[in-house]
């Protein structure tokens, strides 16, 4: 029964593969007819040693001189037919790979923020690197090696038994052994390769994080413990593959040396014959070449399972992220001038459906053009409640209103045009400084506009002081700047967008007084005149706000202004005399 239905799930990433191949069906069909031409001039080289042994036998001289040309034709045949159809399957792997790579690339740039939280990074890099490679072997090799020496196998045995149908089913006896063998052989390479390509992930993940964490391997004295957690893996990578290649060849041996039992057999036989005439020499040669011929294919065909499989598993993974739904996006609302009210009727979210609420029942109106403070504890779901706003997630319950629409109204890219975020941890891509912040649907904006946006964000304090100004190169993630400079980026960034509700999600650190007061006074320009809702962690922009949200584990505890709040001593004053009082 469980076989039935593994059966039946390859048989259905067989049929969707098949779909991404059978567009380019002309090529298909090209390199088949050159695998038919390249089987018959295949089959035509036992005849070829037949003739020339025959001549050799009871030749002339001067006899049969066309054969070096025969050869040479026969082999041109073989050459040029076996370029084609491994070049054309190759072209029509490799355009299935780089269809399914950028499907899979824009399915990542679609999927919903969920599908990101529970799956790693290497993961999702590996599928698309790794993962498609074995599609594309899978179909390009396999089907040469499928088609191509399935057609050569049964010309030659056809050779053979045009030779001597005795000496075929001699032969033939000695299939069941090495089909045996070849099983043996196919099962322990299967089980050594899977575990390779397990140790070989963990080797990844390893790698990965020690070198990425390198700073605390460092501080920490973790050298020996990652050298050796690392080591442990090599050396049973090592093992693994060293008893690879052991079965491979060991089997490989055995297998020719049942082929050498065969021939010997059918040499005794031919011998013993010899007087009756059986078979003359010459046929007895082209008989033992077409034999010869059948190693190599017959190999190739055992060997392919193993890749055939390996692909199959691969695509079915593939498979799963392209059928994974997207965003969800049936809002019709494309293009509205939004003012910027937001009203929050009693909404509850939970990232994970087990644990319990991150946000609680929580309604607040905001209007239009004022400024929000959210304050409370490191995750009482501050981060968590903005993000609801630009639809990273959806609420479980309540309902959001923007201009007094319900989110969901809003075709998704409107709605996140209305909306600048500028994050606690901040992303910049491996570019320019300009380039990061005219990211995206800002990059048609003309220079002016960026470098008036870098002027109100300070960026340009710190830009002057680059060689290239501006457009200088960022690093990794940013990696070449200092915190602050990167706030400032994604405030410029957020300055050029120019949208009118803005999300600051301040971050914690704390920066020193000059870089502070750049960011303090470039964020108030920035909150001018937009609906702004700020995670604040400092005193000077709680105070300013018009409304202030207390958050206590999700729930909204205390709402008002400053003063308001103060008066109330509450969790606000608590959170007030330990965060502000310095
Ligand atoms: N992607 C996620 N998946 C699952 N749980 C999450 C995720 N992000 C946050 N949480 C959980 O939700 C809760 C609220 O997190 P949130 O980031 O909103 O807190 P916060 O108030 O912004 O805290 P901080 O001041 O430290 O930034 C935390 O308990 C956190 O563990
Ligand atoms: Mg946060």
């Amino acid at each position: 029964m469980k076989r039935f239905s593994l059966d039946k799930r390859v048989n259905l990433v067989y049929q969707r593969l098949l779909k991404y191949v059978t567009p380019h069906w002309r090529v298909l069909l090209f390199s088949f007819i050159a695998m038919l031409f390249y089987s018959a001039a295949n089959a035509y080289v036992p005849f070829i040693m037949r003739d020339v042994f025959e001549i050799l036998e009871n030749g002339i001289k001067g006899q049969g001189l066309y054969l070096p040309f025969v050869i040479l034709l026969t082999f041109a045949v073989r050459g040029l037919t076996d370029f084609i159809s491994i070049y054309g399957l190759a072209w029509i792997g490799r355009r299935v790979i780089r269809d399914l790579r950028s499907l899979i690339f824009m399915k990542y740039t679609d999927l919903p923020s969920r599908y990101f939280d529970s799956s790693s990074v290497g993961m999702l890099v590996s599928k698309l690197t790794y993962n498609t490679e074995q599609v594309a072997e899978a179909i390009s090799n396999a089907l040469v090696v499928l088609v191509r020496d399935t057609l050569t196998i049964i010309v030659l045995v056809g050779a053979m038994v045009y030779f001597s149908p005795l000496l075929t089913s001699l032969v033939a006896i000695t299939t069941p052994i090495v089909a045996l063998l070849v099983s043996m052989m196919s099962k322990a390479f299967r089980r050594y390769s899977t575990k390779i390509q397990t140790s070989m992930g963990d080797a990844t993940r390893v790698i990965e994080s020690a070198v990425s964490a390198h700073k605390v391997v460092k501080i920490f004295e973790g050298q020996d413990y990652e050298n050796k957690k690392f080591n442990k893996i090599n050396k049973a990578n090592y093992k693994m593959n060293l008893k690879l290649v052991a079965t491979v060849s060991l089997g490989d041996a055995l297998t020719q040396y049942t082929v050498a039992l065969g021939v010997s057999a059918v040499i005794y036989v031919a011998f013993s014959n010899a007087a009756s005439n059986i078979l003359n020499a010459a046929s007895f040669m082209g008989f033992l070449t077409a034999m010869g011929m059948l190693l190599a294919p017959l190999k190739r065909i055992v060997n392919i399972n193993l890749a055939l499989q390996r692909g199959i598993a691969a695509g079915e993974s593939l498979f799963e992220i392209i059928d994974e739904p997207t965003e969800r996006d049936d809002g019709h609302i494309e293009s509205k001038k939004i003012s910027g009210e937001i009203n929050i009727n009693s909404i509850s979210f939970t990232y994970d459906k087990d644990k319990g609420k991150v946000l609680n029942n929580i309604s607040f109106n905001i209007r239009a053009g004022t400024t929000v403070a959210i304050v409370g504890r490191s995750g009482s779901g501050k981060s968590t409640l903005v993000g609801l706003l630009p639809r990273f997630y959806d609420v479980d319950k309540g309902e959001i209103l923007l201009d007094g629409v319900n989110l969901n109204q809003y075709g998704l890219k409107n709605l996140r045009r209305q909306i600048s975020l500028v994050s606690q941890d901040i992303m910049l891509f491996n570019d320019t400084i300009a380039n990061n912040i005219c990211y995206g649907g800002l990059s048609s904006l003309p220079r002016e506009d960026i470098l008036k946006a870098a002027e109100s964000a300070y960026v340009m304090e710190f830009c002057d002081l680059l060689p290239n100004g501006i457009d200088s190169e960022v690093g990794e993630k940013g990696i070449l700047l200092s915190g602050g400079q990167k706030q400032r980026i994604a405030i410029a960034r957020a300055f050029l967008k120019n949208s009118p509700i803005l999300i600051l999600d301040e971050a914690t650190s704390a920066l020193d007084n000059e870089s502070e007061s750049y960011i303090q006074r470039a964020m108030t320009t920035l909150m001018d005149g937009r609906t702004t809702l700020v995670i604040a962690h400092r005193l000077s922009t709680v105070e300013k706000a018009d409304l202030i949200l207390v958050l206590k584990d999700g729930s909204l505890v205390e709402s008002g202004t400053h003063q308001e709040l103060l008066d109330i001593g509450g969790h606000y004053r608590d959170l007030h005399s330990m965060q502000f009082s310095v």
